[in-house]
């Protein structure tokens, strides 16, 4: 039997089609989503709804009740106890904004009045579509949400190969990778507080295919833009559909919503794309860069931070050598990292003075505004450390506000680092962290940069404030640090913001709406950073990855990498230096002025330019990717030695990519008195220099070379 559709909505990009219609019940379906469909209005007559078995996984946002028995997207338990939830299509609408197009469709269950809007926004040129929902109860009492996951995609192709990211402290970003099987996968946090140390919330799919490809096949790519406890689930049915669900993990957060209310969603941000990971990930950072970073695509400072070069051990006298020395580097910002602050508990170990935002009499007697000053009159931007949201038992803080710490009534409050997470979901704890902030924006006229750091996880979570709303708790500790971040950006714009999380403990699209940058790892290992910054670039764009040249041995992993390696490896990201400089050589300084010199020549490359990974160091020995202008007149090309090579290999051929194969440019090599390439200094097609004839020798262990192109 044909069924024609009721109504059809399509949301669309340059080269993607989001395909729903609602069928003669009123369900709305998801019938495509892939390339774009230049007729959408032939889907009105497809009949897409004749299996009653495996009906259940083309709805566009499944809720528990009537026939559906799979994984839901929408979960509510009404004040009469019943779970039952059907949703019919009311009526879409479309309007247009900042070359995006938005979709409203809105959605009803009649019989309990509970509207859910989905809400699409197309970006048509970066081929990126973002789904929310705003779930409003219209009846009349108080009910629960059970699950509210921000979207469910319907995906059909023969196999699902799925990447995604694993990890710990100072190991964050691996690769794992797995051919979806029937049932369930599920990726998700439970940690509150540096959600994305273990599992990030983004993902990749190969479609058709056994294998991983940087370049070729279609792949699907999603990320949530929530800084939370979040849930990412891969169901296959028994047809061989897979529906992706994307959402808040609903974990102990089953979320009270009072007549009236509405709850709105974060964004799952979806992509798609048949030029493979590559393609994927270039449509992410298009978009990211113009739409989903903080002041995205602009071009910051590099720096030195005095962490790994004092960590809690300096006086002005020790601050003013370094910025010297990071002036006479080239480079553009000091950064002063912890143990700046606390008097009564002075910050000289992990264990004392959090949460006391003076400034440490006995180390910086003469205040922060002098050595910002310090900075500024030797040409250098200012930046400083802070971590609002922490508290040590042992400070100021702690006794004047015991209520405010994340807490069960009648337990022991478990530390970690020495630390208890600060209540967030309580606005007076919103008004003090922005309090700290503007504090310490006002320690000297001209601060510019804030290093924001999250150093633990919820534990034995609870909150005197929400009293006997405890479910709250995860979902309004995040909204609480937006909140807060949305008053920061209000009162200070312009001021460059990094999100450190003990590293990487807080990298997604939620964060990232508020922050310039983020601390990648606390792994400064150049080796280590190969596989780090290779994973975190599939998903989020290299103008947000802070990447420092640090001391060896690496005070992380003891590893001996030699410092033309270091710089090249934070060159391929925002560089920055993490060392005390005195205990360089002459001939090491000499290295990083060089290095620092021509990164300034090309980072607008690394910044606003297209990636294209040459080799992944997941499969062989070498890391090698490149930036590309969008005029495709310069690139500049980033290729490491990981493991040391036999001699007769003789080099290292690269196929290199996004180049005008009809134009000629010019390459050089960085940084390097002789080159490791034959063609050094010459011109060259584009399409010579993707023929695999582009082919440094670098053979040794930890050989690196960058190369910079131009267009005659
Ligand atoms: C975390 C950060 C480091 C440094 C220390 C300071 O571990 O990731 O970069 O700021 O805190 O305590």
């Amino acid at each position: 039997m044909l069924v024609a559709a009721l109504a059809l909505i399509a949301v669309e990009t340059d080269n993607t089609s989001l395909i729903m219609v609602s069928d003669q019940e009123g369900v709305l379906r998801t019938a495509h989503y892939g390339e774009r469909i230049s007729d959408p209005s032939e889907f009105l007559a497809a009949d897409l709804f004749s299996d009653p078995y495996s009906e259940s996984h083309t709805r566009s946002y499944p809720s528990v009740g009537g026939t559906f028995i799979n994984q839901p997207a929408l979960h509510v338990k009404y004040a009469d106890g019943t779970h039952n939830t059907e949703l019919v299509y009311k009526g879409h609408s479309v309007t247009s904004s900042d070359g995006a197009t938005v979709t409203s469709i809105d959605l009803l269950d009649s019989v309990t009045s509970l509207e859910v809007r989905l809400v699409f926004t197309a970006y048509e040129k970066e081929n990126v579509i973002l789904e929310h929902a705003e779930i409003r109860n219209g009846g009349k009492k108080e009910i629960q949400l059970l699950d509210y996951a921000s979207s469910s995609m319907t995906i059909e192709a023969g196999k699902y190969l799925l990447t995604h990211f694993y990890g710990g402290w100072a190991t964050e970003m691996n690769i794992d990778r797995e051919i979806l099987t029937h049932d369930t996968k599920v990726i998700e946090s439970r940690r509150g507080t540096q959600a994305t140390q273990c599992n990030n919330p983004s993902f990749l799919l190969s479609l058709d295919t056994d294998s991983f490809s940087e370049n070729d096949g279609e792949v699907v790519a999603g990320a949530l833009a929530w800084s939370g406890n979040f849930r990412l689930s891969f169901e296959i049915d028994e047809s061989g559909r897979l529906r992706v669900l994307g959402g808040i993990n609903p974990f102990a957060s089953s979320y009270p919503l009072a007549s009236g209310a509405t709850f709105v969603t974060p964004d799952m941000i979806w992509t798609r794309s048949p030029e493979g990971a590559g393609g994927a990930s270039r449509n992410l950072h298009r978009w990211a860069r113009k739409y989903g970073v903080y002041a995205g695509g602009t071009v910051n400072p590099t720096l030195l931070n005095s962490w790994e070069g004092a960590y809690f051990t300096f006086t002005t006298e020790t601050l003013l050598r370094m910025i010297d020395d990071a002036a006479d580097m080239g480079l553009e910002m000091f950064v002063l990292d912890d143990g700046w602050f606390g008097n009564k508990f002075p910050r000289n170990g992990d264990d004392a003075g959090l949460g006391d935002w003076d400034v440490n009499v006995s180390k910086i007697p003469e205040g922060i505004d002098y050595v910002a000053s310090y900075a500024h009159s030797k040409g250098l931007k200012f930046g400083i450390w802070i971590e609002p949201e922490m508290v040590n038992p042992k400070s100021e803080l702690a006794l004047a506000h015991p209520d405010w710490v994340v807490q069960s009534p009648g337990r022991e409050i478990p530390t970690a680092r020495n630390q208890w997470v600060l209540d967030l979901s309580n606005p007076a704890v919103q008004d003090f962290v922005f309090g700290i902030f503007d504090k310490t924006m006002s320690l000297a006229p001209s601060i510019d940069y804030i290093k924001w750091d999250c150093n633990r996880t919820v534990a034995s979570f609870g909150s005197k404030y929400l009293k006997k709303n405890q479910d709250r708790f995860y979902v309004d500790y995040c909204e609480g640090i937006y909140n807060v971040m949305r008053r920061i950006r209000e009162k200070y714009p312009s001021v460059i913001v990094q999100c450190c999380s003990s590293g990487g403990g807080r990298v997604d699209y939620g964060a990232l709406r508020w922050f310039n940058e983020i601390w990648t790892s606390d792994d400064t290992d150049a080796f280590q950073r190969a596989y780090i910054q290779y994973a975190t670039n599939l998903i989020y764009p290299a103008c947000v990855m802070g990447s420092h040249v640090s001391a060896v041995p690496n005070h992380q992993s003891g590893n001996v990498t030699p410092l033309k390696f270091r710089f090249d490896m934070a060159c391929s990201g925002r560089l920055g230096m993490e060392l005390q400089p005195k205990t360089l050589t002459p001939e090491e300084r000499a290295v990083a002025e060089r290095c620092i010199a021509s990164y300034k020549e090309y980072r607008d490359l690394v910044f606003r330019g297209d990636v294209y990974r040459l080799a992944s160091p997941y499969e062989g020995d070498y890391y090698s990717l490149m930036y590309v202008s969008e005029d495709r007149s310069r690139a500049v090309v980033f290729d490491y030695c990981l493991r040391y090579q036999n001699r007769a290999v003789g080099s290292h051929p690269l196929k290199l990519r996004g180049l005008d194969p009809s134009r000629k440019y010019r390459v050089r090599e960085l940084n390097v008195d002789r080159s490791s390439w034959w063609g050094d200094g010459g011109a060259y097609s584009g399409e010579f220099l993707s023929s695999g004839a582009f082919a440094p020798s670098l053979l040794t262990t930890y050989s690196s070379g960058v190369f910079y192109l131009e267009a005659l």
